[in-house]
């Protein structure tokens, strides 16, 4: 069973990720659990902290559907600003234009614990901005106005009791337990 994905707002998701001390195959079971629950969500990027994990390493989506990991990356370099329509795992169901940045250049380290500097524009650049964000503590909802943040807010509270309720049993119909 892939791990489940913490839904916002959770502490682990607007706290700061540990930067990665320890690379090599130190981190490979972390890496492939967060890939499991990544494929099972059918997402396109997903970082530890989503998985309950506050250590900064995320997985990015290539736009010919690859995968790749970064460790403690940083934003070096923005281009012009943009709206895009953006999503999260943490987050289903909400899809929202969010201000973002056209390109970004960044600085991040493999499982190895190699330096890449990348420059990226279009998705890959959006993904990206956007796994950096968790990383650092913030979930794209984060960005837009309160009132929105509120009415998501009311819907995600709504989704947490409704999978716990699950979680507990399924039988919410309780009256239905006393047929044999
Ligand atoms: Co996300």
């Amino acid at each position: 069973m892939p791990k489940p994905i913490v839904i916002w707002p959770d502490k682990v998701l607007s706290t700061r990720t540990r930067p990665v001390t320890e690379f090599g195959p130190a981190l490979d079971p972390l890496l492939e659990e967060m890939m499991e629950s990544l494929r099972t969500a059918e997402g396109i990027g997903i970082a530890a902290n989503q998985i309950g994990v506050p250590l900064a390493i995320a997985w990015v989506g290539r736009e010919d559907g690859t995968f790749f990991e970064i460790a403690n990356p940083v934003v070096l370099e923005t281009s012009e600003p943009v709206s895009l329509e953006e999503g999260c795992l943490s987050v289903p169901h909400e899809w929202e234009q969010t201000p973002r940045f056209a390109k970004v250049r960044v600085r991040y380290q493999d499982r190895t614990g190699a330096q890449h500097e990348l420059e990226a524009e279009g998705r890959l650049a959006h993904v990206l901005q956007h796994e950096i964000d968790h990383l650092d503590g913030t979930t794209f909802v984060e960005h837009l106005s309160q009132l929105k943040r509120g009415l998501i807010r009311k819907r995600m509270q709504r989704l947490q009791k409704e999978r716990a309720a699950e979680a507990a049993g399924g039988h919410v119909h309780s009256d239905e337990c006393e047929h044999d």
